[in-house]
Formats: structure tokens, C-alpha cells, sequence
């Protein structure tokens, strides 16, 4: 939580126009500093977005004994991590995003020292738990636990005897779970193969960076990834993949304000699933060689079922943008969200805007997922078309956030947008980026008396 000293003016109704580049993706380029760690050689990244999140990564990393050179105009960082200098996560980069809890499967494997993460908030863990976490490490040969420690609570790590290669069956196929092991498994003797692992590009982004740097890693079709583990390294340089939930979210943007974007660096094969559903949707687009332009093409038709799955299914990150796309869509449509069980929440602001969200806790789709027999408000429907007004608002988190941008960007008047950092921290010149596209909007300076966002967010 943040108290934020800024907060952002939208004046909805310009179509917005012209051409935009996607930045290095937040969700790549944090792991692959990450995963720079497990080597004593350098190394080069470039693509890399001058982002809230890296800035925090970046710290962290140096805080442990990463030498960075971060050339911001360039978008280049070269690092070099000779030692660890300690294996002690502090408290104040836990609770902000999810980057402190790869630490436990970087450093171990690197160090084989005890690893502390201390948690946020005392020992009562949320419903974002570690649990896959904890399995796939312990596969490996590490102890993991939760102990209170000089009044703080953290995650204790331990592989005394080493790691070794093993076999881990994920119950899910979740990103970071996915992160922790292959981390691990870089360090342990022998082979680990991971089963059901996430295969999202960021994924593969990273077996690109760890095959550079000399780990042998496979990964087959039936989401079976394999890594031998290795202690040899070398000096590697790689290209940050580009970010899918930009390169959306300048689409979907061009298309609700009734414009056209050439979202440049969009890469066609990481963005299928949202495609499909933006040509039922009625949303123009043509897939050049270096980018993909999006367009208003007519009225938006809803009678759409949307599903988030994991990749290469709908992605969830993409769901909340595309809510707002709904609510100016002809008709009913329903949500599904598999992959969260809390991340419609923000619908309720919508609708105070003029939007017509229901939710409901039942599986509305054609699977029932897991959050099928928890009381979770996981499934809504929409009506629309409706028009939003503006209105003040407080951003919960990164997704919900640029939601709520491109609902002010529709809306009749203006809005007002507290909790700016949350965008900050994913998108890359957010506000430079709207205005040469033709929005109306402003970074507007204020004295501090907007409350602090309560309540649960989707951690980044
Ligand atoms: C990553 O989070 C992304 N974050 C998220 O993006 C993204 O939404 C998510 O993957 C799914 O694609 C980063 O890469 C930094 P998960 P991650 O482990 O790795 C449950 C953004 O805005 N779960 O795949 O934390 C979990 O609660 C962010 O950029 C457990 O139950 O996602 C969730 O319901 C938001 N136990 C689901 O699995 C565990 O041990 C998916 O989580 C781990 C996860």
C-alpha cells in the first residue's frame, strides 16, 4: 500500500490515433534479472521498460549483491553478480509484488545458504498462497516453512544436503510456481522434469535467457519442461520479450474510443486467444510484419462467452480491459475467470460508471473450474451497450487499473484516477503514450488526502 501524491485527469471522447510502441514485458524481464542471479557471469538485457516494477527488482538484486549498469534512454541493463552477498530478503520489498518468493529458488540454488522472505501482514497468508511453491521446492530436496522470526513472520528456506533433480507434478500450472522450479532446478544435481508447467511466453522468454547462459533446458509439447542442472556459465545478452498485456491494451483502447492504433512490436503468436475474441467482438485489426494496427470497425457485438485460462488460453491479465470492452458491446455476455478466484471486483466501479455487471459465484461457461464449489464471486455477466460517465476513482491494481483508464477514456466528462503507481509499475510512459495517441489526459499533482486502496489486490 502507497500513499500516492499524484493522480491522473482522463477527459473522455477522443478517438485515440497514431502509432505506439510496446514496451519489454514487466513479467518477463523481472524473472530474467532474477534468473540472471544463479550465474557469476554477466550479463545484458535489452527491451528493458523503465517500469516501477524493475526499479523495485532492480534494488532488490543489487541489495543482494548484483552490480547493475541500467542505461535508461537505451533500455539496457548489464549485471553482473560475482557473489551473494546475503540470502536475506529485507521486509520492505515483500508485499508488492511476487518477485522476493523466486528468491527462495534463485538463491538456493545458487548459494545453498538459508533463504528468508519474510511475509507482509504477520502469518495470516491470503488466498494467494505459496503452496505449489512449496511442493515443487521441497521435491527438490528444500525445507521450506513459515516461522515467526525477530518480530516478523517469514517463509524459511533450507536445502542443507543440496537440491536434487526430481520429479514435480504441479496441481495448476502456475507461472511462478513454474519460475521457483526452474530456478531450483538450475542448481540441483541432476535432471528435475516439471509436469503441467505454465508455458506462457515469459515462460519460454526465460528458457530462451537460461539455455543462453548454459543450462540444459527442454520443453516438450504436453507441458513437460526439462533441466539438467549445471554450476558451468556463461557470459549471455538477451532481447526482453515484448509485452502482450501492452500491446492489448493499446488495441483495445484504439477500438473503444472509435480510433486506430498501430500497436508497434505486437507479437502475433503471443496474442491468438485475444484476437479470436476481438474478430467475434466485431474489433477491426490487420497483423502487419512489426506490429498489429487495431481499429474501429463498426459496433461492437456481445452475445460473447469469455473464459480466462492459462496460456494458451485466454489470459487473465488481458479479462479486465476487456470487461470494459463488453460493456459497449450489443447484448449479454458472460465472464469466466479461472484463474483468480477474486478479480471482478472492479466491475463494481464500472457499474457506477453506467456499466450493468452481475455477479455470480457459479461456473458460468462451459467448464466447471476449481473455484466451482467455493463461494468465490468468480463469474459475470454484462449488458450493454451503456454509456459511462466520469467519475473518481481509486485503482486497486495494475489490470483492474488500465480498466478503469480506458473506461475514462469513453466516458462522458472528465475522471480522476488515484493510485497512478499501480499503472506506473507495468506500463512504461503511460500518460506520455495516451497523449500522443490524442488523449486527454494529465498527470495532476495533489496534496495527499486521497485514501490509501483497501481491501485485496491482485499482486503484480
Ligand atoms: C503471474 O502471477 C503474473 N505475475 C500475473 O500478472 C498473472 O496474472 C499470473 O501469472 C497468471 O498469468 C507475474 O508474472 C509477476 P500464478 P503468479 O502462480 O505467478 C494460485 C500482472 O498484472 N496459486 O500462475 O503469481 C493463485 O492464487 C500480474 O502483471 C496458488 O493457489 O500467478 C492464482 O489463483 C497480476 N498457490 C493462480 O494460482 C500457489 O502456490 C495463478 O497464479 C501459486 C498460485
Amino acid at each position: 500500500m502507497h500513499q500516492n501524491s499524484e493522480h491522473l485527469r482522463i477527459v473522455g471522447g477522443q478517438p485515440l490515433q497514431g502509432d505506439v510502441t510496446v514496451s519489454g514485458a514487466k513479467n518477463s524481464v523481472t524473472k530474467l534479472l532474477v534468473a540472471s542471479l544463479l550465474s557469476p557471469k554477466p550479463c545484458t538485457f535489452t527491451n528493458v521498460p523503465d517500469i516501477g516494477d524493475v526499479r523495485i527488482t532492480v534494488e532488490l538484486c543489487q541489495e543482494l549483491g548484483m552490480q547493475v549498469n541500467w542505461d535508461k534512454e537505451k533500455g539496457t541493463i548489464r549485471c553482473h553478480t560475482k557473489e551473494i552477498r546475503t540470502s536475506y530478503i529485507p521486509q520492505r520489498f515483500c508485499g508488492s509484488n511476487r518477485i522476493p518468493i523466486l528468491m527462495i529458488g534463485a538463491l538456493l540454488a545458487r548459494t545453498g545458504e538459508d533463504v528468508i522472505v519474510p511475509t507482509v501482514g504477520g502469518c495470516k497468508i491470503g488466498p494467494r498462497s505459496i503452496d505449489f511453491h512449496i511442493e515443487a521446492l521441497s521435491k527438490l530436496g528444500a525445507h521450506i516453512e513459515l516461522r515467526e522470526m525477530k518480530k516478523e513472520c517469514a517463509y524459511l528456506a533450507k536445502a542443507h544436503q543440496g537440491l536434487t533433480g526430481g520429479l514435480i507434478e504441479l496441481p495448476f500450472p502456475s507461472v511462478g510456481a513454474t519460475e521457483n522450479a526452474i530456478l531450483a532446478a538450475v542448481g540441483a544435481k541432476g535432471t528435475t522434469i516439471i509436469q503441467n508447467a505454465a508455458v506462457e511466453p515469459e515462460i519460454v522468454d526465460i528458457i530462451l535467457f537460461l539455455q543462453k547462459i548454459g543450462v540444459n533446458i527442454t520443453l516438450d509439447v504436453d507441458r513437460t519442461i526439462r533441466i539438467v542442472g549445471t554450476r558451468h556459465f556463461y557470459e549471455a545478452e538477451h532481447h526482453v520479450v515484448t509485452d502482450r498485456n501492452e500491446a492489448a491494451s493499446w488495441g483495445m483502447a484504439a477500438i473503444l474510443t472509435k480510433g486506430r492504433v498501430f500497436v508497434k512490436g505486437a507479437q502475433h503468436a503471443h496474442m491468438i486467444t485475444f484476437l479470436n475474441k476481438l474478430r467475434e467482438l466485431g474489433g477491426g485489426f490487420s497483423v502487419r510484419q512489426d506490429g498489429i494496427e487495431f481499429y474501429y470497425d463498426g459496433p461492437l457485438q456481445g452475445g460473447l462467452h469469455l473464459e480466462t485460462d492459462v496460456h494458451p488460453g485466454f489470459m487473465t491479465d488481458w479479462q479486465p480491459p476487456f470487461a470494459v470492452m463488453l460493456t459497449q458491446a450489443t447484448g449479454a455476455s458472460v465472464i469466466h475467470e479461472t484463474v483468480y478466484e477474486n478479480r471482478l471486483g472492479f466491475t463494481e466501479t464500472l457499474n457506477e460508471m453506467g456499466a450493468q455487471f452481475s455477479l455470480f459465484r457459479q461456473c458460468l461457461g462451459g467448464k466447471q473450474c476449481r473455484f466451482n464449489s467455493c463461494a468465490h464471486y468468480h463469474s459475470v455477466t454484462v449488458r450493454g451497450p451503456t454509456p459511462l460517465k466520469g467519475m473518481s476513482i481509486t485503482i486497486p491494481d495494475l489490470r483492474a487499473g488500465f480498466a478503469y483508464v480506458l473506461a475514462a477514456l469513453i466516458a462522458q466528462g472528465e475522471s480522476r484516477l488515484s493510485g497512478v503507481p499501480f499503472l506506473d509499475r507495468g506500463y512504461e510512459k503511460v500518460v506520455e503514450k495516451m497523449q500522443s495517441l490524442g488523449a486527454e489526459v494529465e498527470r495532476v499533482s495533489i496534496t495527499p488526502e486521497i485514501p490509501v486502496p483497501q481491501g485485496e489486490h491482485i499482486l503484480v
